[in-house]
């Protein structure tokens, strides 16, 4: 029997509808973006290249090809500019918000540019989604909205104070997201995201997430530097994973499914020493001097919750979510990814 992503695959191919993929150069959205043009969808697509890249748009564009890509209608603009965020929204069906300003640590440091983005970027989109008569608004939240609550696994019930300016945006969307729904009976589903890995996660830059940065410094034989004692644990998801997920809540049609938050992540518990040497083993693979690296401990980061680890039972319930990729089969694809970024003369080698 068919699975429920299958069902909605075949549905979609069979009625292509319209998408807005806001944040559609960054790694999630670039990733939608790819799975959304190969069902032969139409896609509307959002950035102001914050952190996003015209490379994952190019890498996109090659991997569907050009009959798939006339499909595809970008719109350079910013989420902060209501005309944008209405132009953006005309004739669309369905809303994958994704462009934010992602980081604890850049929110820290900028707490008002990531609360102008996150949030009342956040709120004109939804306002000018609600109003083009969009009939569905999917969004990322995050599981920094847990905040300091003790219970593990986390439930999507049970929240505590969140520790960033970051967590604080991410709480707030889903007020607002649910505000909607009851105020103007607006259709919304909030996902919060675990820690999403995969291709075309950027691995540049000061706030870059730590599976793109490991990658990147084993194959260019840098130092990894681990934050605290190695012990500090994830839930850590593959981009597939969260690409199902987004596709389902747009079209699931149980009416108990909408207007909820649901957790998005493996329900797996990893440490950085056990990521550390998942990542070091693929890269040792085509570039054995990998091995001589050994991480360099360092100060726990403020803000960072110590333990993470989700309980995916209310989107598997509701959604039909079921997670494809362990964090170890995600691992390897995405090796394979940052080995053709920065050991290219090597790629293809991997197994053989
Ligand atoms: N990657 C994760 O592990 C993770 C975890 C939890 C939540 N999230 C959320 O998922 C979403 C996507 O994250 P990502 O990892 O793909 O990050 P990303 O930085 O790769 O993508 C974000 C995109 O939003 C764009 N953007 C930022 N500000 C904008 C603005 N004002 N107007 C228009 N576009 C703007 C950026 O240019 C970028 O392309 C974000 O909302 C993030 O908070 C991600």
């Amino acid at each position: 029997m068919a699975n429920a992503y299958d069902r909605v695959k075949t549905d979609l191919l069979a009625s292509p509808r319209t998408w807005l993929i806001t944040g559609v150069a960054g790694f999630i959205g670039s990733n939608l973006l790819e799975a959304l043009l190969n069902l032969n969808q139409r896609v509307v697509g959002l950035d102001n290249f914050a952190t996003g890249k015209r490379e994952n748009l190019a890498e996109v564009q090659g991997l569907v090809g050009a009959e798939k890509w006339r499909n595809f209608t970008f719109i350079e603009g910013d989420i902060r500019d209501s005309a944008d965020c209405q132009r953006a929204c005309e004739g669309v069906d369905y809303v994958l918000h994704q462009a934010a300003l992602g980081s604890v640590p850049r929110s820290l440091e900028d707490p008002l540019t990531t609360n102008e983005t996150n949030i009342t970027g956040f709120l004109k989109m939804l306002t000018a989604a609600r109003d083009a008569g969009v009939e569905r608004f999917v969004y990322a939240a995050s599981s920094s909205t847990y905040g300091d609550h003790p219970a593990l696994p986390k439930v999507e019930e049970h929240i505590g104070k969140p520790l960033s300016p970051y967590a604080v945006t991410k709480y707030v969307n889903e007020l607002y997201a649910d505000v909607f729904a009851r105020c103007y009976g607006f259709e919304t589903i909030g996902l919060r995201y675990f820690n999403i890995f995969g291709r075309r996660q950027d691995p540049e830059g000061a706030y870059a997430a730590v599976i793109p940065k490991w990658f990147s410094a084993l194959l260019r034989g840098e130092a990894v530097y681990i934050n605290g004692d190695g012990e500090t644990s994830r839930d850590f998801c593959y981009i597939d994973n969260t690409v199902q997920a987004n596709l389902l809540a747009a079209c699931a049609s149980e009416k108990a499914a909408l207007n909820q938050v649901y957790n998005i992540a493996v329900g797996g518990r990893t440490s950085l020493n056990e990521l550390f040497a998942l990542i070091r083993h693929n890269v040792v693979e085509v570039y054995p001097a990998a091995l001589n690296t050994e991480p360099v401990y360092q100060d726990f980061r403020a803000g960072d919750v110590r333990h993470s680890l989700a309980d995916i039972s209310k989107a598997q319930r509701l959604l039909g979510y079921a997670p494809t990729h362990t964090i170890g089969a995600g691992m390897r694809e995405a090796a394979e990814w940052y080995i053709r970024r920065f050991r290219p003369q090597l790629s293809g080698s991997k197994n053989g």
